[in-house]
């Protein structure tokens, strides 16, 4: 028995910003933005929220596995921009789908919360307590977005990517590997609701992103690639055995020092940054379903999905498509 993806979807808001378009907001330009990340262009919503996204990728999904709503025993939805804090966004997007026997709740590990999401949802199933799970990550950044701020509103974009996780006969998800480490929790912060009542005069936190670029550079590129390593230790494969590695979409300097480390060529590393940006929860499953849909997944191919990100948490997972 395993677990394995047997669909993918994905959705993006309709507006789509380019480097130029940064230009008239802040001092910045597109050959800057280009080189130090990678980035070209990215959609922002204008109105599209993580649940109305979540409920299209999610559909999509569905669609792609010859499902329907109705079979989804458990809805996860990984987000750090839900518009509501109580209900979850997986509560309003069961109602939206359909998914009426599906327990739904969501979960936040900033960027590396779509990992941590299947990470939840294969335990459950390895379990037995549920058959399937369809997992989103969905995200509206550009609300916690500082758009003053040209280290940081350059680097965001919204959108939502989901799959459906099944219980099967063929090989699936090989292995897992998470971690945290909340030590270095500063270096990319972003506080929640203001503190505000009558016994306050000035408000005390600051609800918009505020990130050291360079801490969280260099973590990514020491971090993940031991992750990785040790992911595929676990079973007992190497990088060389590896056809594609799937990476959270943040900056494509970051993917060249992580292909460089693990000693594997660049085209092993997809990417789709230079037009969506970085969509935190939502990168991996929406850069997964692109490739899904290009064909570039043939059965039998082994993949490696690996997100990392604000906490700081970071993880990766080894499957057989
Ligand atoms: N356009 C033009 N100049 C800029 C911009 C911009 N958009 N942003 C910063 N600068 C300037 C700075 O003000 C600074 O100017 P100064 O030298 O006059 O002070 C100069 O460029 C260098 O700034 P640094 O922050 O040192 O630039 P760096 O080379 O480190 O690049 C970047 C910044 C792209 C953010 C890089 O640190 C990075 O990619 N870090 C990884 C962070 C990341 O990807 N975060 C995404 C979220 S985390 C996640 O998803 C895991």
């Amino acid at each position: 028995m395993s677990v394995k993806i047997i669909g993918t979807g994905s959705a993006l808001p309709q507006k789509e910003i380019t480097n130029e378009d940064l230009a008239q907001l802040v001092e910045t330009s597109d050959e800057w933005v280009r080189e130090r990340t990678g980035i070209g262009s990215r959609h922002i919503s204008t109105g599209e929220t993580v649940v109305s996204l979540a409920v299209r990728a999610c559909e999509k999904a569905l669609e792609n596995a010859g499902k329907t709503a109705s079979e989804v025993e458990m809805l996860l939805v990984a987000t750090c921009t839900p518009e509501r804090g109580i209900p979850c966004a997986a509560c309003q997007v069961q109602s939206q789908l359909g998914a009426a026997d599906a327990v739904a709740f969501d979960l936040n590990a900033a960027c590396a919360g779509f990992l941590f999401a299947l990470h939840t949802a294969w335990a459950y199933i390895e379990a037995g307590i549920y058959e399937n799970a369809l997992i989103a990550g969905s995200e509206v950044l550009s609300k916690i977005i500082d758009w003053t701020d040209r280290g940081t509103c350059v680097l965001f974009g919204d959108g939502a990517g989901a799959v459906l996780l099944e219980r099967s006969n063929m090989p699936g998800i090989l292995g897992f590997v998470q971690h945290s480490d909340g030590t270095k929790g500063e270096v990319l912060k972003c506080d929640s609701r203001q503190l505000k009542n009558p016994y306050i005069s000035e408000p005390i936190n600051f609800p918009y992103v505020q990130m050291d670029g360079r801490e969280v550079f260099a973590f990514a590129v020491r971090q993940v690639p031991a992750c990785i390593t040790e992911t595929l230790q676990k079973v007992q494969l190497t990088p060389g055995d590896v056809d594609l590695f799937v990476l959270h979409q943040a900056n494509k300097r970051i993917i060249e020092g992580i292909s460089k480390r693990l000693s594997v060529e660049m085209e092993k590393f997809p990417m789709n940054l230079d037009r969506v940006g970085n969509m935190s929860s939502a990168a991996i499953p929406v850069l997964l379903d692109e490739l899904n849909r290009e064909g570039r997944l043939r059965e039998g191919m082994t993949l490696v999905l690996s997100g990392f990100g604000a906490g700081l948490t970071y993880g990766a997972c080894a499957l057989r498509w």
